[in-house]
């Protein structure tokens, strides 16, 4: 196993659609284990293969933050039903360091994905779970959580994603 860097916003990777995954062989496997290594490491909730610069429709979920005995691991992963309810809730980003801010998103979803042998599964979640979820969703679309936050929000953090941005392109 080993552990892959992190790519920083600004970042083109961040920003594209990742691709469908077709192959489910060993090398996908690897990749598993050293996303899940990787978003340990880092103390992540979640993470998305984009984020360590593969643009592909696979993520990492850490269902239980502290517990590493109940990753997710999805693969083509497509949300069939947002719940009614909506919540608000902080949130940060391993590839947005130093910001958080509240993002409003379903508190229930049910989505249908692949697991590693490529085999279909279809998941309920709810709370952390589904909010995690949600977010890592986005990046495989290529949109961040700070896309989300409003208006006035997104006008205080500005100067600091144009930082951000000159770190993420300079691959930092
Ligand atoms: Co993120």
């Amino acid at each position: 196993m080993s552990t892959m860097r992190i790519h920083i916003y600004g970042d083109p990777v961040l920003r594209k659609r990742g691709e469908k995954v077709t192959e489910f062989d060993d090398d996908l496997l690897v990749f598993l284990d050293d996303m899940a290594e990787t978003m340990i490491l880092e103390d992540g909730v979640g993470l998305a293969a984009p984020q360590v610069g593969v643009s592909k429709q696979i993520a990492v979920i850490n269902r239980e933050p502290g517990n590493s005995d109940t990753l997710l691991m999805v693969i083509n992963p497509e949300i069939t039903l947002f719940g009614d309810e909506t919540e608000s809730m902080d949130e940060g980003c391993l590839s947005v360091p130093g910001i958080r801010g509240k993002v409003t998103r379903s508190v229930s979803l049910e989505m249908t994905y692949q697991d590693e042998k490529g085999e279909q599964q279809e998941l309920y979640a709810e709370g952390l779970e589904a909010r995690i979820i949600q977010h890592e969703l986005d990046h495989l679309g290529g949109v961040l959580f700070v896309d989300r936050l409003s208006i006035a929000k997104k006008v205080l953090i500005k100067g600091k994603l144009r930082e951000l941005s000159k770190r993420g392109r300079e691959g930092g």
